[in-house]
């Protein structure tokens, strides 16, 4: 007797504790947006852009399907167990015996069978929708290529290479600027997620992918690589900067500069052609040709270094150029082994590059 009701007592523990999970994902994921603030959200629930709005509605009709059903479930359940409890003298007695009700069995098969129908045809209406936009005129095209681990970002149409930091126009009433992105990869999958712009899309080598979004709000939209591709996959961050469309316009003209030579830091240009970075990066306007890294021609232009592993100071530049792995253990970018003075005139070098 004691065993049995210790049993329900769990039972009503797991109970309240799954639907107190289940309301504070909801509630807290509202409070976050509720504070207006986009910067370093990352949560679905404070969606800034199409489709994540989109995503969002039908996520949160699934879940009131869901919860409707777990209350009714949980509420049957919760009566069972207090109505039916064990009593003294039960012993003595038979409980009703029920073979069976067609009634029960027939309602119990239909009523699923209709509300997946139901879900099935919701969701497939928002894939569809989404998967068929076009890009209208004045929309960003952009390729995101996946590395181990970082992201190439190109603009063919505007003659701009970069990386990890991705600039794109806000879009308001009148003009419409979205982003069209065509995904690739050059090593294994990665996944391009930035929750709230976007729904997550594969980037699969040897094939094209392709997603758009069409934010409305200027700021940093903070994400992930979200397909496990090796060791720093978790240091493989993405930064949708949307700006407005004339901060946009200028940034496009900054960067379709090549880079000005500086006449300071002659040293650390030497230094850097002199070693092998060259192999790997590219200084556009130089002889720094290589495609296997980051392109570096306006390197200070960009919040963070590593794909967001740390801010881009020159503090941190300078441990990143002494030994990459410090910052990022198995990165592809190896310790060349530099002098103290190497590394501070390549730094100085690197820091010309605006
Ligand atoms: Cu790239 Cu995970």
């Amino acid at each position: 007797m004691r065993l049995r009701s210790y049993g329900n007592q769990k039972t009503l523990q797991a109970v309240i504790v799954f639907a107190f999970s289940l309301f504070s994902i909801i509630i807290f994921g509202h409070v976050e947006s509720a504070s207006g603030k986009n910067e370093g959200v990352t949560s679905i629930f404070s969606p800034l852009s199409q489709p994540a709005q989109e995503i969002k509605e039908t996520s949160f009709l699934v879940l009131a399907v869901c919860a409707i059903i777990f209350v009714i479930v949980g509420g049957l359940l919760l009566y069972s167990i207090v109505r039916f409890r064990h009593r003294e003298g039960d012993e003595a007695t038979e409980p009703a015996q029920v073979y069976g009700s067609n009634q029960i069995e027939l309602a119990w098969t239909v009523l699923p069978i209709l509300i997946v129908f139901v879900l099935i045809l919701v969701t497939s209406r928002t894939i569809a929708d989404i998967q068929d936009r076009r890009s209208p005129p004045g929309a960003v095209q952009a390729t995101v290529i996946g590395h181990q681990w970082w992201w190439e970002i190109r603009y063919p149409e505007l003659g701009i290479v970069t990386a990890n930091e991705l600039h794109i126009p806000a879009s308001n009433g009148d003009t419409r600027r979205p982003a069209f992105l065509k995904l690739q990869s050059a090593d294994v999958a990665h996944s391009f997620w930035v929750p709230q712009l976007a729904g997550k899309t594969d980037l699969i080598p040897n094939r094209e992918n392709r997603m758009w979004f069409e934010p409305t709000k200027p700021g940093t939209y903070l994400g992930n690589c979200a397909e496990y591709c090796g060791t720093q996959h978790a240091r493989m961050l993405i930064r949708v900067v949307v700006q407005t469309p004339e901060e946009f316009d200028r940034w496009v003209r900054d960067q379709q500069q090549a880079t000005s030579v500086a006449t300071t830091a002659a040293d650390g240009r030497k230094s850097f052609f002199a070693n092998s970075c060259v192999n790997c990066h590219t200084i556009r306007g130089t002889s720094a040709q290589g495609k296997f890294g980051p392109d570096l021609t306006h390197l200070m232009g960009r919040e963070m270094l590593a794909a967001g592993a740390a801010p881009n100071t020159a503090e941190n530049l300078r441990l990143w150029v002494r030994d990459p792995q410090r910052i990022k253990l198995g990165c592809l970018m190896p310790n060349m082994q530099m002098t103290d003075t190497e590394v501070d005139q390549i730094v100085a070098y690197l820091q010309t590059l605006k």
